[in-house]
């Protein structure tokens, strides 16, 4: 029976890449049912939203969404797409997983990231303090840190490193300074460490030397649980270090649906001219195939992936070859067999 997954193509280059991901996915045989559905810019000019309630009943039904950059309209009214998301559907773990794929600096680089998505500083509690006659003479943001929330983020690292073969769960957090929400966050996160004792090796590492140790080392570190802004830079950083975000997908875990995305932008720049790489978002279906249980499928259309990346014929501009869009899409799918 085909699965039924939302797809919204995005702005920019994303039509362009989620179509290349859907010729990909269907020459690997997914069945897959799309619900092609719209957010971004392509929202406004369809319904004046950027982020439609027919996208969202569409998630609500499906529970899965395969999402393309997305450009965020400025101005009063308009809705915040991740703000939305996050909320309808408690999205609270950003999964980020980058390895070695063209070996550069680094050969064995292997790291997912599980980032805290809806706590810490971006819970978006903010305002300026009034001194003497300036308005504005000072701002304050508010983190906010919970029990339940540090909770079920590190389990969800140490359930993660269970299912995938996976050694060690670095904790990253800056409790030496912010003894209360870090110290929180670092004290629930022994805890869970000491149920999967034996089985899954815990560290903790401080926010600060671990930026260092990352671009030094980055082959001694396997899952990495934080907070919310430790993760978005960290995560960033770690995209560098595997060949930027044109590779990079993420993986949007919630209480009520899971929603798949390419890390990068519209790219504005390139937008209509069939030379976009469609890796990211090819990754990030992969990531949904683990994520409903056809891994083996996941499997199959990485090793084509990487392969056209390793031979380094038929490659896109961002990678320093010449090829198209279509191209690309094609090479790999010869390689599916
Ligand atoms: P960007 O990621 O769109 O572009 C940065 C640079 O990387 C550009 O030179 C672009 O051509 C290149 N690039 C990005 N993806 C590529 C790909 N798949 N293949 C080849 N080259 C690629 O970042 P920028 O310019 O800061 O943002 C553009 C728009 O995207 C903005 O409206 C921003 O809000 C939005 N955006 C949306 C995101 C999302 O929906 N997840 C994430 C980041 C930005």
């Amino acid at each position: 029976m085909s699965i039924p997954v939302t797809l919204i193509a995005g702005d920019g280059i994303g039509p362009s890449i989620a179509e290349a991901t859907v010729r990909i996915l269907a020459a690997a045989g997914a069945d897959i049912e799309w619900d092609r559905q719209v957010a971004g810019m392509a929202g406004v000019a369809r319904w004046n939203d950027p982020i439609p309630d027919a996208t969202l009943d569409s998630i609500k039904r499906t529970r899965l969404a395969l999402k393309g950059p997305l450009e965020t309209p400025v101005g009063d009214g308009f809705r915040s797409i991740n703000v939305a998301l996050r909320k309808t559907f408690d999205l609270y773990a950003n999964v980020r997983p980058a390895h070695t794929i063209i070996p550069g600096r680094f050969k064995d680089i292997d790291i997912v990231l599980v980032r805290e998505n809806t706590e810490g500083l971006y819970i978006g509690v903010e305002h300026y303090v009034k001194i003497g006659d300036d308005p504005k003479a000072a701002a304050e943001s508010v983190a906010i840190i919970t029990r339940v929330g540090s909770e079920r983020i590190v389990r969800y690292a140490f359930e993660y490193a269970m299912k995938n073969n996976r050694k060690k769960v670095t904790l990253v957090h800056k409790a030496n300074i912010l003894k209360f929400s870090q110290g929180l966050f670092l004290d629930v996160g022994r805890m869970v460490a000491r149920e999967y004792e034996g089985r899954i090796q815990f560290e903790e590492r401080i926010i600060d030397a671990m930026a260092m140790h990352l671009v030094m080392r980055p082959e001694v570190f396997d899952v990495i649980v934080t907070t919310n802004l430790f993760g978005d830079i960290l995560s960033d950083e770690i995209s560098g270090l595997v060949g930027g975000l044109g590779l990079a997908p993420g993986a949007n875990i919630g209480t009520t649906a899971a929603i798949f995305e390419a890390v990068h932008g519209t790219a504005p720049d390139i937008a209509g001219k069939n030379i976009a790489n469609p890796g990211a978002l090819v990754l990030a279906a992969c990531m949904m195939l683990d994520h409903i249980n056809d891994g083996d499928r996941a499997t199959r259309i990485r090793h084509a992936f990487e392969s056209t990346l390793r031979e380094g014929v038929v490659l896109t501009r961002d990678l320093g070859g010449t090829a198209s869009t279509d191209e690309f899409t094609n090479a790999v799918i010869a390689r599916l067999g």
